[in-house]
């Protein structure tokens, strides 16, 4: 099966498990509702489930338990696009080829959207009759709720948001890309590794090199396709980046730098996957086509 298969199982697999949640009656207001599924379901690629799926796979994890964990990590990160779009933060008004949620919501809708889906994601887990132990279930929430606070996904941002309009130094921005992108990545490949109960550290701490790896070149690659890529294939606006004076790789290095820093990332990549005693192959097919992507 080829990789994109794979990754359109992955999808379509998450997205019966969100919209099965947003099928049930539920006592809110119907407004706040319909903005948080539209900022959910709506198209995203789902690479953060397929890497739940992929690393949980790989170790003999249950496959319902997997179902909840990417349910939840693709929650977090849509509310994280959510807020991430905002004016107050990148303004923009298209992702994944629809206008942005508070375009259509208003930004106070979307401001709740991304709050809903942030707590569902940590619902969704703890609410789970999982098959591993409820020791390894806290394990796994406590791993997700690091991973996207302050010194994760939101510390990252904050980090690009005070890099705006400044000239910062590589290791700088290697540490936003690392927490905005990075840290949401490997907790994904982390929760699909601790559902499998009897992983041992070493796969998990080469794991864990993986998920560094790729998860910085997957935002590297983002930085590229922000400045070569086509709006209507991202589905975002292209050159965001730069009407905003974002620090990205391209406006550090050049192209070609960031070109060549992201295929050293995914070789390094591939020593962590070389590492680990299982069938890495689906893990190592989706590190090659994260910087082979085109949106
Ligand atoms: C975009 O993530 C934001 C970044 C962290 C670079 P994706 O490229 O995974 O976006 P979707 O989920 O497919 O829309
Ligand atoms: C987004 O980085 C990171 C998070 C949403 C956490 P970007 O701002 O580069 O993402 P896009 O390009 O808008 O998707
Ligand atoms: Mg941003
Ligand atoms: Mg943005
Ligand atoms: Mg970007």
């Amino acid at each position: 099966m080829s990789i994109k298969v794979k990754i359109k199982d992955a999808q379509q697999a998450v997205e019966h498990t969100l919209n099965h949640y947003f099928e049930q009656q539920h006592n809110t207001d119907k407004k706040i509702k319909e903005a948080t599924h539209y900022s959910l379901l709506n198209g995203g690629k789902r690479l953060r489930p397929f890497l739940v799926y992929a690393t949980g796979e790989m170790l003999g994890a249950n496959r319902h338990d997997l179902h909840v964990l990417a349910a939840a990590i693709e929650c977090i990160h849509s509310y994280s696009l959510v807020h991430d779009d905002l004016p107050a933060m990148d303004d923009d008004d298209l992702r994944r080829g629809r206008p942005t949620c508070h375009i259509v919501y208003g930004e106070a809708q979307a401001i709740l959207a991304g709050d809903a889906l942030q707590t569902l994601a940590f619902e969704l887990i703890a609410t789970h009759s999982f098959s591993c132990s409820a020791a390894t279930q806290l394990k796994m929430i406590a791993h997700l709720a690091h991973a996207a606070g302050l010194e994760g996904m939101v510390g990252g941002q904050g980090l690009d948001i005070a890099a705006t309009d400044k000239t910062i130094c590589l290791e700088e921005l290697e540490r936003i890309h690392k927490l905005k992108t990075g840290a949401l990545i490997n907790s994904a490949i982390t929760l699909g590794a601790l559902c499998s109960e009897n992983v041992d550290q070493h796969t998990l701490d080469n794991l864990a090199v993986f998920g560094y790896a790729i998860g910085l070149a997957f935002q590297v690659q983002d930085d590229i396709l922000d400045v070569e890529g086509d709006t209507s294939i991202l589905g975002k606006p292209q050159g965001s980046d730069l009407a905003a004076n974002k620090a990205t790789y391209p406006a550090l290095l050049g192209m070609l730098g960031a070109k060549e820093k992201a295929q050293s990332l995914i070789e390094q990549a591939h020593t962590a996957l070389n590492n680990i005693n299982a069938d890495t192959s689906t893990l190592a097919a989706l590190a090659d086509y994260l910087i082979e992507r085109d949106h």
